[in-house]
C-alpha cells in the first residue's frame, strides 16, 4: 500500500473518454451511482472519435426514401463477411437513430437538407445515402455534444492518466491501478463495475490514422485478468491515407471525399477500381478498395510519392469547401489545392474489428466487466463499414454505461490485493532502472514487423517472422531504460505502452496464424475464402503465461452467406 500515491473510489470505473466513454458514463450516471472517467490524454480532445471525420450510419432514408433498418443490417453483414455477431448487428442498426438524435440533444448539430431532415452521403459498401455528418468533422461535433452532456450531467473525469492494469478478486474485477502522466504517480482505482471503452490499438503499426493513445491498452489488461477476445486478426487499413509529407504519411484522408464522388486514379491516369469492382467503384468495401490501390502500388502504377491519386477536383469549389473543408485545409497546409489537383493516397492502419468479447449488453466474460466502442468485438465481423463505428460507440456506450450502473448497484467493492498492487507498481517504474535501450527503438521495430509482415497481405512466413520478432523484442524489454522523475515522462509512457503492443501483437499474428482463409480485411495470399471450415470466430484466451485460441460458430441470427 506505501507504493499508492493516491485512491480513488467510485461505482463505476470508465476506462477512456472518447466517443463510447463518455456515452457509457451520461447513461451511467443517469442510474444515481459515481461515475469516474479516466483518460488517457485530454477529455473530448484525445482519442479516435473527436479525429472522426466522415460520418455516422443511421438508416433515416432522408434522401434515399428507400433505406431502412433491414438494409442497413444487410449491408453491415454482407461486409462484415458473414463473420459478425448478427444480434449485435441487429441492436447497432435498431438504436444508431435515436443516438444521433440524442447527440443533438446535448448540443451538437449535423448537416441538415432542411431544418427536420439530416443530411446524407454515400459511404462504402451502403447502397443508400445514410451516412449523417457534419462536414468532414462529424467526430468533433460529437465530442463537443458529449462533453457539453458530460460536464452537465456533472460526472467525474479524471485527464492525462494511463490506467495500467485491472486488479481481481473472486472472479471479479475489484480495482484497476493507473499511471499519473503528469507527476508519475502510482493510483489505485475502486470500483463496483468497470467499463473499458480505451479505442484500438493502430499504434501497433509503423502507418496508422490513430493518435499516439492507442497502444491496445484495453485488450491487453482485459486479457490479463481473463477476458475473452475476439476476431483478433481483423484489423482494418482504410483505402486513403496522407502520403507526403513523411509527419503526415498515414493521416486520414476521409472516405467522405471519395462519398462526395472522388475519383482514383494511378499513375497510367487508368480509373483502376473497375479492374477491382466495377459495379461500386471507388465506393467498394474498404478492404477491396485498400487491397486494390496496394496492388496498383506493388504492380508499379504508384504516384510520384508512393501512393495512387484521388481526385475531386470536378466538384465545385463551394461543394469541396463546404463538405470537405478540413481535406481542403489538411492538403493546402502541404501546397496541394485539391480544388485543382489531386490528393496522393495509399492505406494506412485504421480500426481492429476484434475485440474483447461481449454480449448483447456489453458485458465480457466477466461479470462485471463491460467493453464499448472499438475495444469491443464482433459487431463488424471482418471488415467494417465506414461510418458504423460513430454510430458503435453511441449504441454500445449507452448500453455499456445503462449495465454497468446497474451491476454497480448489486454489488460491494471488492478486495483488493496489495501484494498484486506493489507487484504492478515494480513493474511499470522498473524501466527507470533499466540498462539503456531507448523504448523508442523497439517500439518502431514491431511497429515495422507488423505492418511487413502482419499488414493487408499476409503469409505463413510473414507472420512467423512477425512472432519471432515479437519475442525478440520482448526478451530485450528487460533492458529499456528511462529517465525518472521528469514531469510529463513520454519516456516511461512509451515504455509501459511497449508492453500491451507486444502483447497485442502477439495475439494478432496468432490469430492471423491460425486463420488459414483470406475474408474481409485478413488477407492470406497462401489461402482462398473458405466458408466450410473458417466462417468460425477466433476466440481468444490468456491460459497461465500463454494463449489459448480456439474457433466458435458466428451468432447467426438472419442472413447466412
Ligand atoms: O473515412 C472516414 O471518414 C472514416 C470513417 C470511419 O472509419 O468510420
Amino acid at each position: 500500500m506505501e507504493t499508492v500515491d493516491d485512491v480513488y473510489q467510485t461505482d463505476v470505473l470508465i476506462i477512456g473518454g472518447g466517443g463510447a466513454g463518455a456515452r457509457a458514463a451520461i447513461e451511467a450516471k443517469k442510474h444515481n451511482v459515481d461515475v469516474l472517467v479516466v483518460v488517457k490524454g485530454l477529455f473530448g480532445r484525445s482519442g479516435c472519435t473527436v479525429m472522426a471525420e466522415g460520418g455516422y450510419n443511421a438508416a433515416f432514408g432522408f434522401i434515399d426514401k428507400e433505406d431502412n433498418e433491414q438494409y442497413h443490417f444487410e449491408d453491415t453483414v454482407n461486409g462484415g463477411r458473414y463473420l459478425n455477431n448478427q444480434k449485435l448487428v441487429e441492436i447497432l442498426v435498431g438504436q444508431a437513430k435515436i443516438r444521433i438524435i440524442d447527440l443533438e440533444r446535448f448540443g451538437g448539430a449535423f448537416d441538415r437538407i432542411t431544418p427536420d431532415k439530416l443530411s446524407q452521403r454515400y459511404f462504402g459498401g451502403q447502397r443508400f445515402r445514410r451516412t449523417v455528418h457534419k462536414g468532414d468533422r462529424t467526430g468533433h461535433e460529437i465530442m463537443f455534444a458529449l462533453r457539453e452532456e458530460v460536464t452537465r450531467q456533472n460526472v467525474d473525469v479524471l485527464e492525462e492518466v494511463a490506467i495500467t492494469s485491472l486488479l481481481t478478486s473472486e472472479g471479479r474485477v475489484v480495482g484497476a491501478t493507473g499511471l499519473d502522466l503528469i507527476h508519475g504517480r502510482f493510483l489505485l482505482f475502486r470500483a463496483k463495475a468497470f467499463i473499458i471503452a480505451t479505442g484500438g490499438a493502430g499504434r501497433i503499426y509503423s502507418i496508422t490514422t490513430n493518435p499516439f493513445q492507442k497502444s491496445g491498452d484495453g485488450y491487453a489488461m482485459a486479457f490479463k485478468v481473463g477476458a475473452e477476445l475476439v476476431d483478433m486478426e481483423m484489423v482494418q487499413f482504410h483505402p486513403t491515407g496522407m502520403v507526403f509529407p513523411s509527419s503526415s504519411k498515414g493521416l486520414l484522408v476521409t472516405e467522405a471525399v471519395r462519398g462526395e464522388g472522388g475519383k482514383l486514379y494511378n499513375s497510367l491516369g487508368e480509373r483502376f477500381m473497375a479492374r477491382y469492382d466495377a459495379e461500386k467503384m471507388e465506393l467498394s468495401t474498404r478492404d477491396i478498395v485498400t487491397r486494390s490501390i496496394f496492388s496498383e502500388i506493388q504492380e508499379g502504377r504508384a504516384s510520384e510519392h508512393g501512393g495512387v491519386y484521388l481526385d475531386i477536383s470536378h466538384l465545385p469549389d463551394e461543394t469541396i469547401k463546404q463538405k470537405l473543408g478540413t481535406m481542403l485545409k489538411q492538403f493546402l497546409d502541404v501546397g496541394i489545392d485539391i480544388r485543382r489537383q489531386p490528393m496522393e493516397v495509399s492505406p494506412t492502419a485504421h480500426h481492429f474489428m476484434g475485440g474483447i468479447r461481449v454480449n448483447e449488453v456489453c458485458r465480457s466474460s466477466i461479470s462485471n466487466l463491460f467493453a464499448c466502442g472499438e475495444v469491443s468485438g464482433g459487431v463488424h465481423g471482418a471488415n467494417r463499414l465506414g461510418g458504423n463505428s460513430l454510430a458503435e460507440t453511441q449504441v454500445f456506450g449507452s448500453i455499456a454505461g445503462e449495465y454497468a450502473a446497474k451491476e454497480a448497484r448489486k454489488l460491494p467493492y471488492g478486495d483488493i490485493n496489495y501484494a498484486v498492487l506493489d507487484e504492478e507498481h515494480d513493474r511499470l517504474y522498473r524501466f527507470e532502472e533499466g540498462e539503456g535501450v531507448l523504448p523508442y527503438e523497439l517500439k518502431a521495430r514491431l511497429q515495422t514487423t507488423m505492418w511487413q509482415n502482419v499488414g493487408i497481405i499476409r503469409t505463413e512466413k510473414s507472420l512467423k517472422e512477425a512472432i519471432a520478432e515479437i519475442k525478440e523484442i520482448k526478451n530485450e524489454i528487460y533492458s529499456i531504460k528511462v529517465e525518472s522523475g521528469l514531469r510529463y515522462n513520454l519516456e516511461l509512457l512509451a515504455a509501459v505502452d511497449l508492453e500491451n503492443m507486444l502483447l497485442v501483437a502477439e495475439i494478432i499474428t496468432r490469430a492471423a496464424l491460425m486463420r488459414k482463409e483470406s475474408r474481409g480485411a485478413h488477407f492470406r495470399k497462401d489461402y482462398p475464402r473458405e466458408d466450410r471450415r473458417w466462417l468460425k470466430n477466433i476466440i481468444l484466451s490468456k491460459i497461465n503465461d500463454g494463449i489459448e485460441i480456439y474457433t466458435e460458430a458466428p451468432l447467426i441470427t438472419k442472413m447466412k452467406p
